[in-house]
């Protein structure tokens, strides 16, 4: 504990040693702003597109894909300082990035449950210590603004103690776990960092890590090669960039199954403004500060309103996580006000991975609205955000009760859909608009 406020508090000095020591820097600044795709996993743009599925198969996939990755946190009882939940690698929007000079280009996954950037590099340990990739492993002999990060450098110490090593030739050697079991050991290293964006723009001596001894969960399809980790952490892309994009971005997600690909964006264009917009307050724990953690004071369904039990920082938002997890007895709360204002009865086993599903007659339904109550943020979430038609006649809930995750509650993705959700880490806060994210550029 005191070590890492140690960290946090070097990790401060860092970013804000430039306008403190040079005072006219604050006056001129110029921010950079820039959008990158987002690809969703199983939308049709995406390299793991299977277009034999249907798009109730497709979301029935990543709903099992977001449960595997709970229930194998739950399966490792010790979790690793740093990485402690709950999303590991195995996110769901998958981004570009274009590494070193000349830059070559690797498919990613975006992360905000994790901070490291990383891809696999040339150096492998041995034939199995990488996993096998259609791109070639990234080559920094072939990059001539690739330089290794020497153990003593101040960036290096922003990796947890139990997380780095000291190499032959001083280099600062890290080994990051996440909480699906993946894993990523290498070097870490400087080099140009740039993506596919409408602005070009170039990040010299962006801190990653150069991977040579990898194994992830997102191996199948062979595409992408690494992460980019876009949490609270100082290592993340965010917090790397942290003054040059005015520690802001935001993100648009699209329906889900659209052909469309989903906006990520920073600095200057990710600011939300207009009528609909309202925010709550951010908070990082200094324990967990990968987490972007909300206050959620209560949920209204259809006329009637349930408090949340605690009532302070109790739920972390993330764009990796596809359900919404709730505590057991919110969740209770909610299917039984389900059940009593609408005409939907409660199946006995509802199909995995649903926590409720509820049959009707007819065809279709009349259901409560939910409307999440964040503190100074009330947002109305629209039906498709929160329940599904399984089959013809069966409507399940896109909630879950959270039990087994040590009581933490998460807003994943599918109640974000449609809406602008911008992180103002600097004003420590997060607003959201309702938008149509396939029309948003
Ligand atoms: C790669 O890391 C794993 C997990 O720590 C370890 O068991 C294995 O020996 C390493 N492989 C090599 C070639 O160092
Ligand atoms: C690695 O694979 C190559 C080619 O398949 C083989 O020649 C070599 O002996 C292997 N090395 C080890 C350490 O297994
Ligand atoms: C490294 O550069 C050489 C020469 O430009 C090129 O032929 C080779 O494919 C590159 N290797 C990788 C792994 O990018
Ligand atoms: C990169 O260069 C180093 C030293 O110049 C050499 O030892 C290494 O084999 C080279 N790696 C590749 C993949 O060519
Ligand atoms: C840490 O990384 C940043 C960004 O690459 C760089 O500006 C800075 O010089 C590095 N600090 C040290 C001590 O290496
Ligand atoms: C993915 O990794 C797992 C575990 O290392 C391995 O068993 C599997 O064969 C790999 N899949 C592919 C397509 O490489
Ligand atoms: C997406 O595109 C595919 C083929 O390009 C098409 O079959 C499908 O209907 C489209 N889906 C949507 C939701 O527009
Ligand atoms: C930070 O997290 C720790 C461990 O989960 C918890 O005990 C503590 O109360 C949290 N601090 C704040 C300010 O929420
Ligand atoms: C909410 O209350 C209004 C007026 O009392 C009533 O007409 C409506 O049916 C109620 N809605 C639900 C979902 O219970
Ligand atoms: C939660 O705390 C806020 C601010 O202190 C307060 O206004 C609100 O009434 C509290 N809500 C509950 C459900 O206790
Ligand atoms: C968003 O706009 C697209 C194209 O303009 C339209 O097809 C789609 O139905 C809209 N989606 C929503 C949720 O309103």
């Amino acid at each position: 504990m005191h070590s890492l406020l140690l960290l946090l508090f070097s990790f401060s000095a860092h970013l804000y040693s430039l306008s403190n020591f040079i005072p006219f820097v604050e006056a001129t600044k110029t921010q950079t702003s820039f959008t990158i795709d987002l690809i969703h996993h199983d939308s049709p743009l995406s390299p793991f597109y299977d277009s034999s599925m249907t798009s109730s198969d497709i979301f029935k996939k990543a709903a099992l894909r977001s449960i595997a990755r709970y229930s194998l946190s739950e399966s490792s009882n010790q979790f690793p300082e740093s990485i402690v939940f709950p999303n590991g690698a195995a996110g769901d929007y998958l981004t570009k990035i274009y590494i070193g000079t000349p830059p070559v280009e690797r498919i990613a996954v975006a992360d905000t449950g994790s901070d490291l950037i990383w891809v696999q590099c040339s150096q492998c340990d041995d034939n199995s210590s990488c996993f096998s990739q259609d791109s070639p492993l990234f080559d920094p002999n072939n990059s001539s603004t690739y330089t290794p990060i020497s153990c003593t450098s101040e960036n290096c110490t922003l990796l947890y103690q139990n997380q780095r090593t000291c190499g032959t030739s001083n280099v600062c050697e890290y080994s990051y776990r996440y909480a699906d079991d993946s894993y990523t050991k290498g070097e870490l290293a400087s080099d140009s960092i740039s993506f596919d964006s409408t602005s070009g723009v170039t990040f010299p001596n962006s801190i990653f890590g150069c991977g040579h001894n990898n194994t992830v969960t997102f191996n199948s399809t062979k595409k992408a090669t690494g992460v980019v980790g876009l949490g609270a952490g100082p290592l993340s892309l965010v917090s790397q960039l942290g003054d040059q994009i005015g520690h802001k971005f935001s993100y648009c997600l699209v329906s889900f199954g659209s052909n469309s690909t989903s906006k990520l964006k920073f600095g200057d264009d990710a600011i939300i403004s207009g009528n609909g917009v309202v925010s709550t307050p951010l908070t990082i724990n200094s324990s967990t500060p990968t987490y972007y953690n909300l206050n959620l004071e209560g949920i209204t369904v259809g006329n009637n309103t349930i408090q949340s039990t605690q009532n302070s920082s109790n739920i972390i938002i993330d764009s990796g996580t596809t359900f919404t997890y709730l505590d057991p007895s919110m969740f209770n709360d909610i299917v039984t006000l389900v059940t009593e204002s609408s005409a939907v009865e409660a199946v006995q086993d509802p199909p995995k991975p649903y926590g409720f599903c509820g049959s009707f007659q007819g065809s279709s339904v009349n259901v409560p609205e939910f409307v999440f109550h964040f503190t100074g943020a009330d947002v109305a979430l629209p039906t498709e955000n929160m329940y599904t038609l399984v089959d013809n006649n069966l409507l399940c809930l896109l909630l879950l009760p959270n039990t087994g995750l040590n009581g933490l509650s998460l807003f994943g993705n599918l109640a974000q859909m449609n809406f602008q959700v911008e992180y103002d880490l600097q004003g420590n806060k997060v607003s959201f608009a309702p938008a149509n994210c396939t029309n948003s550029n």
